[in-house]
């Protein structure tokens, strides 16, 4: 396993610090969503994958299930390939699709990127158990220097961002990343990427605000791990989750609102709240054909094919770089 663990530690916990008091101490208060992910958030995160309101992972899951050949085909000219995938997680989804290239005797490597060491150490563990003759070669870090570093070699790679992890990118940031991305790769590369799309708005904010209040506690999970890690005092009780979603744009957003005229103290600074003030958390945007090919146009790729669920509610697109 690649690693770069010394310099980041000490490094990510200022960048940490001021990446939260930068959000905090700003006029539009906010806070980075990908900080949600500590030992905690990673389990919330599990939960919410299986909540019945968080349609997106089965819906992902389906796609896989019902589209295995029709992707294998889309992606593989028969030739050996590799299959870049970041921010993998538990691999749950993805183990599916691994499988189906093993049984078709497809000559691919599966390079899972994470920013979790622990993540990857498990996810290689279970793939060994699970597809043992499987050839993984897992990559810790950051997805730009993962891609700087592996995509150098001659085979041909499928980067896959799956779940619709490209939801937490506004468009600006959506079209930077992508074209960044793209920058990365060689001609004929490709981009195997899941996306959520636009559907009844009611059930677009139910999964963003499931009855059991798991998505509220990853929220406010946030709050607790910057009074553990950066010496803070947020009371929980003093903030609401509010989550609203946007049918025009595609923006579900959520927010934590400040219920009453409040100071928060966050590494030694004191941080005023006004009564219904609101953080603003995350971003999860939803698509459209027409957004998703403005996306690929304005970030140089070709739209290739695309795989959907029965309801059109999700959708597995398939991009090249030309
Ligand atoms: C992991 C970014 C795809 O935005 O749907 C789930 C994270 N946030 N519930 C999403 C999340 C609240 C999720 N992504």
């Amino acid at each position: 396993m690649n690693t770069n663990h010394e310099e980041s530690v000490v490094d990510s916990l200022s960048i940490f610090e001021e990446d939260i008091l930068k959000g905090l101490m700003a006029a539009n208060k906010s806070l980075p969503s990908k900080y949600f992910y500590d030992a905690k958030g990673d389990e919330l995160f599990q939960q919410i994958m299986h909540l019945e309101e968080y349609y997106l992972t089965n819906k992902e899951l389906e796609i896989f299930n019902s589209h295995k050949q029709g992707i294998l085909d889309t992606i593989s000219d028969g030739e050996p390939f590799r299959i870049i995938e970041l921010g993998a997680g538990d691999g749950l989804k993805t183990k599916i699709l691994l499988r189906h290239f093993m049984e078709c005797d497809v000559d691919f490597t599966y390079t899972p990127v994470d920013i979790s060491g622990n993540v990857l150490e498990i996810l290689e563990r279970n793939l060994f158990e699970e597809i043992p003759e499987l050839k993984i070669e897992s990559y810790q870090g950051d997805y730009f220097d993962a891609l700087a570093d592996i995509s150098a070699k001659p085979e041909k790679d499928i980067v896959f961002f799956l779940g619709s992890n490209i939801g937490n990118f506004s468009h600006e940031e959506a079209v930077s990343f992508l074209s960044s991305l793209r920058k990365e790769l060689k001609p004929s590369d490709m981009l195997f990427m899941g996306v959520d799309l636009k559907k009844d708005p009611s059930a677009i904010l139910s999964a963003y605000n499931d009855s059991q209040g798991v998505t509220r506690e990853f929220n406010l999970n946030l709050l607790d791990r910057i009074n553990g890690e950066l010496n803070g005092n947020f009371i929980r009780e003093h903030f609401m989750h509010y989550p609203y979603y946007n049918p025009q744009t595609g923006e579900c957003r959520s927010y934590l609102i400040s219920t009453v005229d409040q100071e928060v103290n966050v590494a030694g600074e004191h941080i005023h709240f006004r009564a219904w003030e609101a953080i603003f958390m995350e971003i999860s945007k939803k698509y459209d054909e027409v957004q998703l090919k403005e996306l690929a146009e304005q970030t140089g790729f070709k739209i290739v094919d695309s795989f959907r669920d029965k309801k059109n509610w999700f959708s597995d697109v398939v991009w090249m770089n030309e």
